[in-house]
């Protein structure tokens, strides 16, 4: 069984009442356990409504989505956010960290959401665990000014990791990193999809970016216009024959 299934999915905003926007337009898409996928394509293509669907963050218009067996289109507000809390892990392009907070309470803050809190010491064992996962343990203390973006990116993948979610969803996660610290933290995320299995989606403009993923999908037009290894998606996207 896929980890997420959709079928049909479509995503239509309404601008002033009346002005309709089509941002995704019947996409299928399966995803195995332990797959890491880049998604691609143009501005406005419909790649980060897609990822606030796959996230729970928004609900499609019509069509299904599946995430690990439970139909997760159907359910309430509140239903989906408990599902975004105990399943999923977002690293944003932004970070999205808080200021004058530490890298530990940053880490801390998706347990804090819980119905059941785990006690400080529990929390405090978790986090710091997952800040080691990502080599940071020499930076708990640390406030993201104290930190440079590579580290910083890392705090908010530790904070995802935190949960112990079965996907990591990361929309443009090195949009605002330099060649070096992409390298690094997409190093990072390879070796949590190889060595622990995670489930890993991710958004990205950077060809570079999307050779270290295993699958590419190229999205355009709201619609899925390519799928499959990076080679093959970045040679077709190359000689112009997906456009
Ligand atoms: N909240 C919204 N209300 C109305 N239209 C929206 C909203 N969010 C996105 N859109 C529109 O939906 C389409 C898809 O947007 P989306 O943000 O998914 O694109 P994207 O592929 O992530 O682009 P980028 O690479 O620039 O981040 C665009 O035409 C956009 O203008
Ligand atoms: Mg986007």
């Amino acid at each position: 069984m896929p980890v997420i299934s959709i079928r049909n999915l479509t995503r239509t905003y309404l601008i002033g009442g009346d002005i309709e926007v089509q941002a995704l337009r019947g996409v299928d898409l399966d995803v195995e356990k332990g797959e890491f996928v880049a998604i691609m394509g143009p501005s406005g293509s419909g790649k980060s409504t897609m990822m606030n669907i796959l996230g729970c963050l928004d609900k499609p218009t019509a069509g299904t989505y599946i995430l690990d067996g439970d139909n997760v289109s159907n359910m309430s507000g509140d239903e989906r956010a408990a599902v975004r809390n105990l399943r999923i892990g977002f690293v944003f392009q932004g970070f999205n960290l808080l200021a004058r907070t530490t890298a530990l309470e940053n880490v801390e803050l998706p347990l804090m959401y819980r119905a059941n809190v785990p006690p400080p010491a529990e929390r405090r064992k978790m986090c710091i665990e997952a800040l080691k996962r990502v080599g940071l343990e020499g930076r708990i203390d640390h406030v993201p000014t104290q930190m440079s973006g590579g580290e910083q990116q890392r705090v908010a993948i530790a904070r995802a990791l935190v949960t112990k979610p079965s996907i990591i969803l990361a929309d443009e996660p090195t949009g605002n990193l330099d060649s070096k610290r992409t390298e690094e933290v997409m190093e990072l995320f390879n070796e949590l999809n190889s060595k622990e299995g995670i489930t890993t989606v991710m958004v990205t403009h950077e060809p570079e970016v999307a050779v270290k993923c295993k699958r590419v999908v190229l999205f355009k037009d709201g619609k899925i216009i390519g799928d499959g290894t990076p080679d093959e998606v970045l040679n077709k996207m190359a000689y112009g024959v997906i456009r």
